[in-house]
């Protein structure tokens, strides 16, 4: 909504600035793929590709997808342009609609915003640290408080088929107690009983085997560099072994943004490496890592713990013009215009409304000077500037009318203790 939108542009600039700042560049993607791409990318058996996915017969044969995610396009779109050729190394972020067929609940809806990031061709322990401390210095840059990283490792195909038999024989004795999703799941995607919300679930899982006690030698060492990095850059974080993510692409370092303040849906953002991917959709075997934060979560969280957060990003008109008549009205209409140009926003009444009624409407929208203008004002060849703080007046000459402006209102800009 337009009363909202000035706190998602300021979210969206602090974050490409800080993108920017760490040399990442944006990509744009498409918001539909070929549905076998997100089947292949995220995993023929998670809730997002088994039921969450709007998709679509294209005319020509073949099923189209509104992408649930950006990852999957990102890495097509990198494959496809063969961008590793010239220089594998590419970092990119995208901000955008993304699409789940989800039971629309607070923090939960079926078109939602991503801010997404990804660093390809990578495997180093050390852009997975950066990518995190990157992640929490957007929050620091937002001012929000009540954030916690959730770190774990979910290894690699060489360590991740013995852990899935460990965890597979612990679940076999346990399965009375499941929920019918858990029981169900327990064949294709074992690890996501790990992440079950039901109470009964999370309680039989609580003694479950952990994939770290799993971890082959490489995997063990790229975590614990991933952790002494994070330690060295002061950020706190928690070793989390439920942490499974609901997407299947991932190897390794896993992680998630968790807050209280959102209720059911605490997960303000998540993400990790996806080591096989690129090999998995035809391309070279090139490492990648990244991570999406839920835009509209995040505007959430900065609106309650930023008080004012939202009004504080509105822009307010530098003045109303109240003009009274027609050829008044029609002078106001020009002054705008250079005004505007001059990178001043002025506002009027198109209605020819009582002087009354529009100092009301210029208090309303929050303007901070009104110029009144009538037939006498035109005649006189001066007209009123109101301060609309102070309620002083004063004269400002018909024929430099703009210029005078100008000067009055960057005077005022320069002697108020907020400008900069
Ligand atoms: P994800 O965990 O599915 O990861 O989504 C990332 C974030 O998007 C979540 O933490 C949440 O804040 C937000 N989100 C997800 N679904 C919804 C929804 N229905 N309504 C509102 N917000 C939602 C991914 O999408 C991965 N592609 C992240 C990634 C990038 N991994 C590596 N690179």
């Amino acid at each position: 909504m337009p009363d909202e939108s000035g706190l998602w542009q300021h979210i969206e600039r602090t974050a490409a600035g800080l993108f920017a700042d760490f040399g990442f560049k944006e990509i744009r993607i498409p918001l539909m793929e070929r549905t076998e791409l997100f089947a292949r990318s995220i995993g023929e058996d998670t809730d997002i590709v088994e039921k969450e996915m709007y998709t679509l017969s294209d005319r020509g044969g073949g099923q189209i997808t509104l992408r649930p995610e950006a990852t999957a396009s990102v890495v097509r779109a990198y494959l496809q342009n063969k961008l590793y050729a010239a220089e594998p190394l590419q970092k990119v972020y995208t901000i955008g609609p993304m699409f789940r067929r989800e039971r629309p609940q607070k923090g939960r809806y079926r078109q939602f915003y991503q801010i997404n990031v990804e660093v390809l061709g990578s495997a180093s322990a050390l852009v997975d640290a950066q990518l995190i401390f990157m992640l929490m210095q957007l929050m620091d840059r937002l001012e929000v408080g009540d954030v916690s990283v959730h770190l774990n490792s979910l290894g690699c195909p060489d360590c991740r088929p013995a852990y899935r038999e460990a965890l597979l024989g612990y679940i076999d004795g346990r399965v009375d107690v499941l929920c019918g999703d858990c029981r169900r799941r327990r064949q294709n995607n074992p690890l996501r009983v790990l992440d079950c919300k039901v109470p009964d679930c999370r309680k039989a899982m609580d003694t479950a085997p952990a994939m770290g006690d799993h971890l082959c030698e490489a995997c063990r060492t790229h975590f614990k560099t991933c952790r002494a990095v994070l330690e060295q850059l002061d950020v706190l974080f928690e070793i989390d072994n439920r942490l499974v993510r609901g997407l299947d692409y991932y190897t390794r370092t896993t992680f998630e943004i968790q807050t209280s303040a959102l209720g059911a849906q605490s997960a303000v953002a998540g993400g990790g490496r996806y080591d096989g991917l690129m090999a998995a959709l035809g391309g070279p075997p090139l490492p990648a890592t990244g991570f999406a934060i839920g835009l509209d979560r995040l505007v959430e969280i900065v609106a309650q713990s930023v008080p004012g957060a939202a009004d504080s990003h509105q822009r307010l008109p530098d003045l109303f013009v109240a003009a009274l008549g027609p050829q008044s009205q029609q002078h106001a209409c020009l002054w705008i215009a250079q005004l505007a140009d001059k990178g001043v926003w002025a506002e009027m009444d198109f209605e020819d409304r009582s002087l009354k009624s529009q100092m009301k409407r210029a208090d309303r929208l929050g303007a901070a000077w009104t110029l009144i203008v009538g037939e006498r004002e035109l005649a006189e060849g001066a007209l009123v500037l109101r301060n609309m703080l102070t309620k002083q007046q004063q004269p400002v000459p018909l024929e430099t009318v703009v210029p005078a402006l100008l000067e009055q209102l960057r005077t005022d800009a320069a002697g108020h203790p907020d400008s900069t």
